[in-house]
């Protein structure tokens, strides 16, 4: 943790900076991230109850409550007060709320970001003592962000054993597996991911694999737990026993589906998304994330399935983009030792297409990722996403506001930036050293440039279909 608080730091010094005195109601805030100048109006006195709950009880609770996924409540007055300093590093930042995407190029389904008033606002009523106010007569209620859990489920797969977490303050990296066997081959409506230690639990992938059950006579066979940073994925595969008898892999459902701290279940409009699981399958966890611990701890987290009742109309389809899929990188995926080097990747889309939800993917290397479809003929270009401060920890799986058509012909392009300097404070290489995606024998600490899409074939009025 010791190299984020770092770039907070200097990110805060600058933000802070450029704050005139207390008082003065014209503030400049100079935005670190945008570039760009604004001149913001801010009460003369900020106050908890006027001017910051509205703020935070819009922003901030929907995860920082009691059950939520941050890591501390910031209800009562008396959370902020207590944790001033830490929250104005973060949010002078932009580490929080967790964002990643500028929500100027592309905004998206339950978007988390602060205007630069918001923003404003909460470092000077920092600034200004942080003090409460008065308080109303009729106290406002926080948003707390709506369990994922669509209901109870139909089924639940529960980890086989408990995770022990290591206290040695270290990100930890898993791969596992969870097999399970149903009566029949069926669909599900949904999948979620419950998590046991909400507290240290960062992200999981998880992907569905389908067996055909005569060719697989013992599907708990071989380890269900494998430490990603230890060994490549194929040692971890292997140890796992993933293959069929004969030696085959078995079909695999990328993202079948994901956890990430305070995003809410998708719930995809009638007849659309779906999967098919064989009566023999297994969720493949790649990977676990777990946040660093000072002290060992356990983890015991379950997957919630859901049937469907009947086939879905529009099951989703994925378009994988980069390192291990469709397209190549250009120039070819190597970032040098003490450079910052620049990459791309291109498809034409072959019919016309209606995306539902995009995941920009890179390790600890990746500083900047722009997405956008284009046209040259037709001299047109579609925004998809720009991530100009890359953060490995908040791999959302963005989805747009209403299903976004994509006509054929126009070319996707994935650019992104790696910085493989000294300056990089998660370099985990020092002194730097060249990096590469090492085909699919892949490591956390080796580099990776992906870009996942899930779309369905294009239908007339798709574009008016919220998600
Ligand atoms: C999407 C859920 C979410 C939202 C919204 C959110 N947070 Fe957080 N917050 C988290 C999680 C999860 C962590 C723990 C991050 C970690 O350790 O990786 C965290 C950590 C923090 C920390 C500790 C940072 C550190 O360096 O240890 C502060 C302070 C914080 N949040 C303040 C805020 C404030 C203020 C807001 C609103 C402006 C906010 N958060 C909005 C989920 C959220």
């Amino acid at each position: 943790m010791i190299y984020r608080k770092i770039i907070i730091v200097v990110l805060a010094l600058l933000a802070l900076h450029s704050c005139t005195e207390p008082g003065d109601k014209n503030i400049e805030i100079n935005e670190t991230l945008a570039e760009k100048e604004e001149v913001i109006n801010l009460p003369d006195s900020v106050f908890f109850w006027s001017d910051i709950v509205p703020v935070v009880y819009k922003n901030c609770t929907p995860c920082h409550h009691e059950n939520g996924a941050g890591p501390f409540p910031l209800t009562a007055y008396e959370d902020l007060k207590k944790r001033t300093k830490t929250i104005r590093l973060a949010v002078a930042d932009g580490f929080m709320p967790p964002w990643p995407a500028d929500p100027e190029y592309r905004h998206f389904k339950g978007e988390k970001t602060l205007t630069s008033y918001e923003r404003a606002v909460i470092l000077e009523w920092i600034s200004q003592g942080a003090q409460e106010g008065d308080k109303p007569e009729i106290v406002p209620q926080p948003t707390l962000l709506a369990e994922q859990n669509p209901g109870p489920p139909d089924l639940i797969i529960p980890f086989p054993d408990t995770i022990r977490i290591e206290g040695n303050n270290r990100d930890k990296f898993i791969v596992a597996k969870m097999s399970f066997e149903l009566p029949v081959d069926t669909f599900l409506r949904a999948i979620y991911f419950a998590p046991g230690n909400k507290e240290l639990l960062h992200h999981v992938n998880g992907h569905l694999l389908n067996y055909q059950y005569d060719n697989k006579s013992d599907l708990f066979e071989g380890t269900w737990i494998h430490d990603a940073e230890k060994s490549t994925t194929a040692q971890a595969y292997k140890s796992m026993q993933i293959t069929h008898d004969d030696g085959t892999y078995p079909p695999l459902l990328a993202s079948a589906f994901n956890y990430l701290p305070g995003v809410e279940a998708l719930d995809y409009p009638e007849g659309i998304g779906g999967v098919f699981v064989n009566r023999k399958a297994t969720f493949l966890l790649n990977t676990l994330h777990y946040g660093p611990s000072p002290a060992d701890t356990f983890d015991f987290s379950e997957v919630h399935i859901y049937f469907a009742e009947k086939r879905p109309e529009r099951p989703l389809r994925e378009i994988h983009l980069g390192t291990l899929g469709i397209t190549p990188v250009v120039p070819k995926f190597i970032i040098p030792a003490d450079t910052i080097s620049n990459f791309s990747t291109r498809y034409v889309v072959p019919e016309d297409i209606s995306l539902l939800t995009i995941n920009p993917h890179m390790h600890l290397l990746g500083t900047i990722f722009k997405a956008y479809a284009v046209s040259v003929t037709k001299q047109d270009t579609i925004p998809l996403i720009h991530i100009p401060k890359w953060d490995f920890r908040w791999q959302y799986f963005y989805t747009f506001e209403k299903m976004l058509k994509i006509p054929k012909g126009y070319e996707i392009v994935a650019e992104a930036t790696f910085d493989n300097t000294m300056n990089n404070p998660l370099n985990p290489n020092n002194p730097p050293k060249s990096m590469t995606a090492a085909g699919a024998h892949m490591k956390t600490t080796d580099e990776m440039f992906q870009f996942f899409i899930s779309y369905v074939p294009f239908r007339a009025g798709d574009e008016n279909i919220k998600l």
